[in-house]
């Protein structure tokens, strides 16, 4: 056995056992009424991670994330890039239903966002493209959707960028326009991150002045 294919099956071991763990989670009011926790799935050398808000109805039912409307929407986005679900990975940021579909609250999502923190240090993404609110909000804090959708910022080796939620282009289709150009950036910040770090693997010292990580890099060159 290669050390890739080994490293593979400890992560495939260390994201059941999240999954594992989130079927029997009981660390918030949203564990009551699930039929099925969705820990989201992928595989694991996925480089692109899509995160949305929190299961809905079918969701639920399957186990499986974005399996409704706004699931069958976010496939033919991705086939805009030639890509189906099963190159990406794909989560939310909660991972059981709220009743009636409301709104994860602060404290559900504050209980669950451990699982995700684990998963992305996992899979290690070279890009996440959030989807709705709650998910852009963890990673654009503040940032209002209407205005930065689309636009992209590098956080140290990865490339975060906030999507419309498919959600709601299913309840303004006038945003498909917006929401195909924004997802047919992808490639191109893919590339565009590829070489600003083999640039910086090559001259160092160009990199002293560069951000810290903690202040992130304005990917808008494109
Ligand atoms: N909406 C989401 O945010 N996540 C899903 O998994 C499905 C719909
Ligand atoms: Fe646990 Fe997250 Fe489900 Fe709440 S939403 S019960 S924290 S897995």
């Amino acid at each position: 056995m290669t050390d890739e294919a080994r490293d593979y099956e400890a992560l495939i071991a260390a994201l059941q056992a999240i999954a594992d763990e989130v079927q029997v989670c009981t660390a918030c009011e949203l564990h009551k009424g699930r039929t099925h926790a969705v820990p989201g799935e992928g595989p694991v050398n996925a480089e692109i991670m899509f995160i949305g808000e929190a299961p809905g109805f079918n969701e639920d039912q399957q186990g499986r994330p974005f399996v409704g409307a706004a699931g069958k929407l976010l496939e033919e986005l991705l086939a805009e890039l030639e890509l189906t679900r099963d190159d990406v990975w794909i989560g939310n940021v909660v991972k059981c239903r709220p009743p009636q579909n409301r709104d994860p609250r602060p404290e559900e999502i504050a209980a669950c966002a451990g699982y995700l923190e684990r998963q992305i240090e996992l899979l290690q993404p070279k890009l996440i493209a959030t989807l709705g609110r709650y998910s852009m909000e963890k990673f654009f804090p503040g940032a209002k959707i209407t205005r930065v959708h689309g636009q992209a910022r590098r956080e140290g080796s990865r490339v975060l960028i906030p999507l419309f939620h498919p959600a709601y282009v299913l309840r303004n289709m006038n945003a498909l326009p917006d929401a195909k150009r924004d997802m047919r950036k992808i490639p191109r910040l893919l590339a565009r991150l590829e070489q600003v770090l083999t640039e910086e693997a090559a001259n160092p010292a160009a990199t002293e002045s560069a951000p810290p990580p903690d202040e992130p890099e304005q990917l808008s060159l494109f």
